[in-house]
């Protein structure tokens, strides 16, 4: 982001910045980046979460893909300026907050070549599950898991800022939709919460 302006003053004192470039290339590659597995698609979480599989199935967001299609939400579109014809199925600019993983490891690609990863499914809210679902963490031999250990592969409880991801200003609609406030949309549309029977 604001590259173009620490390079002009890198230019201007040149090699006082030295060393702390030297510093920085050493984070880079010691510090591991956010971590992210491979998505799994909801039908490898469906088996041991069927009550969340179900009710989630029938909310908005299991279903956000069809939004993109030309004839849908005609008047909601309009009202922002899209084009209620156009077919944004293939819009790079709207897959990411419509599909899940798109153009990541495992992750949506196409409606084609995809279609069972279309919409926002479980792993938009708790992370790519192909890390976390292994024997020794999230599995039926592990029902105890603790939890930070599942959560350092990757699993995310999510929260506010999970669901801020596509819930921002780059969404057409944010100005529409207002404030965000977690409890009551977690309430009203993510899936149906049961109590954990297990200790993590
Ligand atoms: C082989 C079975 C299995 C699969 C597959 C599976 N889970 Fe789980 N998951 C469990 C078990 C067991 C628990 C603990 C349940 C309990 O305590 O009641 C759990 C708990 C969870 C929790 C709650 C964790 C916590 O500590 O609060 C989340 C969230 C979760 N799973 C998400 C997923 C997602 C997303 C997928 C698919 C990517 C998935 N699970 C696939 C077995 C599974
Ligand atoms: C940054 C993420 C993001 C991007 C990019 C995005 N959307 Fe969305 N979209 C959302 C969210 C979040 C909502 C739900 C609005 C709400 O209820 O807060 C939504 C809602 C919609 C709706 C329903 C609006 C209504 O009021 O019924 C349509 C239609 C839609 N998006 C189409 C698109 C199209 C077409 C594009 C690409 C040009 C796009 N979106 C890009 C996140 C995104
Ligand atoms: C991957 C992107 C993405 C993430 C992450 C996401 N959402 Fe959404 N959400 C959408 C899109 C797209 C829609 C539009 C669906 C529609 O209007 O049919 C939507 C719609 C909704 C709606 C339905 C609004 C209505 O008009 O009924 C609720 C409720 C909601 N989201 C809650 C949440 C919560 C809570 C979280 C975080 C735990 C979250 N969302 C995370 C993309 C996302
Ligand atoms: C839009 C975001 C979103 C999506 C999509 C989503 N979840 Fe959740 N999930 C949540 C939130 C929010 C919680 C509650 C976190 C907390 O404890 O506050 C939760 C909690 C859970 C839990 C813990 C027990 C419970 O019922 O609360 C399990 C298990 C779980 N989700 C599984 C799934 C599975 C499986 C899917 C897909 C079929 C899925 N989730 C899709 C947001 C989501």
């Amino acid at each position: 982001m604001h590259r173009p302006c620490a390079m002009n003053r890198m230019r201007k004192h040149g090699t006082a910045l030295l060393p702390w470039l030297g510093l920085m290339a050493l984070l880079a590659v010691f510090v591991p980046s956010r971590v992210t597995g491979s998505y799994v698609g909801a039908g490898r979480c469906r088996p041991c979460h069927l009550q969340q599989a179900e009710s989630w199935k029938t909310t908005k967001m299991a279903n956000a893909f069809d939004l993109l299609k030309p004839g849908a939400r005609t008047a909601e579109k309009k009202s922002v300026g899209l084009d209620p014809q156009k077919d944004y199925t293939h819009d790079s600019l709207c897959l990411s907050c419509h599909t899940t993983g798109y153009n990541q490891p495992g992750g949506f690609k196409t409606i084609e070549s995809t279609p069972q990863l279309a919409g926002v499914q479980c792993e938009m809210c708790h992370g790519a599950g192909d890390a976390y679902l292994k024997p020794s963490l999230m599995s039926l031999q592990n029902k105890e898991f603790k939890r930070e250990t599942v959560m350092a592969a990757g699993l995310v409880i999510p929260n506010t800022g999970t669901c801020l991801n596509c819930h921002n200003d780059k969404s057409p609609f944010a100005k529409k939709s207002g404030h965000f406030n977690f409890e009551q949309r977690k309430a009203q549309g993510t899936h149906q919460h049961l109590a954990l029977k297990y200790r993590h």
